[in-house]
């Protein structure tokens, strides 16, 4: 079966390194998927440098009033934008904020999100520290559907990395994301083909 094309709407505040991870795998043939559209609520974001450079249209959101979630009228001007463009899919990439059911009812089960952390394990903010200060031996990536709680969704694939005696939070984050580098296209790949779905919260790959 022919894989679908994915038309990927991104949305990031940070240095955009996961977005150019599915942009190598689609260069490399990886991954039947088009970037349509890039946004971050960060104005000098990278994300939005990395997406100019390959002249994939973007632009800053602008999420105020609030401060941790995306929400209101820049939710819906969020959602207007994604459809202006013809996405399909959500690929949260390093996005800071909570995103509300609104959106999450305008692409159901199509918005995905990369997580430092091996979930249910460390979820929110900096999940590698939180891993590192707990004393786990072993940390990783999840990459997941997003649903309307905080990283709790349908979890689609985990890559693990070790964690050793010297580590500090940014080496640990390190070799965490060279995971995340391979797993974020991997499991847009597995839902380009079809491979994906659902009983209950457990995400079968075909
Ligand atoms: C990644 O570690 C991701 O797991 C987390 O935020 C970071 C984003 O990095 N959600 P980048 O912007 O993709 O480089």
């Amino acid at each position: 079966m022919a894989a679908e094309v994915l038309r990927l709407g991104v949305l990031g505040s940070g240095a955009g390194s996961n977005m150019q991870s599915i942009l190598d795998a689609i260069d490399a043939g990886m991954l039947r998927a088009e970037i349509k559209v890039v946004l971050a609520d960060v104005k000098d974001a990278k994300i939005l440098d990395r997406a100019r450079v390959r002249n994939i249209p973007c632009q800053w959101l602008d999420c105020a009033p609030y401060k941790t979630k995306l929400d209101g009228e820049a939710e819906q001007r969020c959602i207007q934008i994604l459809r202006e463009h013809g996405c399909d899919t959500v690929v949260l990439a390093g996005f800071m904020r909570i995103v509300k059911p609104p959106l999450l009812a305008a692409f159901p089960n199509r918005v995905l999100n990369i997580h430092p952390a091996l979930l249910p394990s460390f979820p929110g903010l900096h999940g590698w520290t939180q891993a590192l200060e707990y004393g786990a031996k072993v940390a990783g990536c999840t990459v997941h559907f997003v649903d309307a709680g905080t990283d709790t969704g349908p979890i689609i694939i985990q890559h693990a990395v070790p964690v050793l005696d010297d580590d500090t939070p940014e080496t640990l984050h390190a070799r965490i994301q060279v995971e995340e580098h391979k797993a974020y296209p991997e499991a847009l790949r597995l839902l380009s083909e079809g491979r994906l779905s659902f009983r209950g919260r457990r995400v079968y790959i075909q």
